[in-house]
């Protein structure tokens, strides 16, 4: 349950700090809502998405949204009970997917890709798992033609190291 203020985990804000700022911030695979609900507070960003496949988590984050204080709900917030794959709009400004494997990652981008729905400048990824199927999929000649690797890194998830991955739209 989130309180009337949050407390924003390093991570969350490492993800929030690399956002392009001025355009919308897109938390995909939001589950509770952190990077999203932080992008907001910040006031850096025009517009807040927080996508989940789950339903119920979508439900409870909404709810949950609408009970925070005011500062964290300056900007306008949009909610997606969705597979990332699968959203019909136009993901703009920076998307943002952590937490979940590079498979998941990949089916998320490439339905993205082929429905022309995948217009973010930045991707921020931070894949759990599977980190050479998601690098084949970036070097596929559709997202060569779109993004370029700005910069990896490892960071800390917990007591693991996990790789981060920035790339920027070439257009
Ligand atoms: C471990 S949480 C990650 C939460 C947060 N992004 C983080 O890094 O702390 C993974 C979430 O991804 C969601 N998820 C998994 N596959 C998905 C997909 N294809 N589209 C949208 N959400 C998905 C799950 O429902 C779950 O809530």
């Amino acid at each position: 349950m989130i309180s009337n203020r949050l407390k924003i985990s390093k991570r969350m804000d490492l993800f929030i700090s690399l956002a392009l700022p001025g355009m919308p911030f897109w938390d995909i695979c939001c589950d509770h809502g952190h990077a999203g609900i932080g992008a907001a507070k910040s006031g850096l960003f025009t517009e807040i998405h927080l996508v989940d496949q789950l339903p119920h988590v979508m439900r409870n984050l909404e709810e949950q949204v609408y009970k925070l204080s005011p500062e964290y709900r300056m900007v306008p917030y949009f909610f997606y009970a969705t597979a990332g794959q699968n959203i019909n709009r136009e993901v703009s400004g920076t998307c943002l997917i952590a937490g979940v494997g590079g498979f998941t990652m990949k089916l998320i981008l490439k339905g993205l890709l082929e429905e022309g729905n995948l217009k973010a400048k930045r991707l921020i990824l931070c894949p759990h798992t599977d980190e050479v199927e998601l690098v084949s999929f970036l070097e596929t000649p559709g997202m060569i033609q779109e993004y370029e690797l700005a910069e990896r890194r490892m960071i800390a998830v917990g007591k693991k190291m996990k790789p981060l991955f920035i790339l920027n739209s070439k257009v």
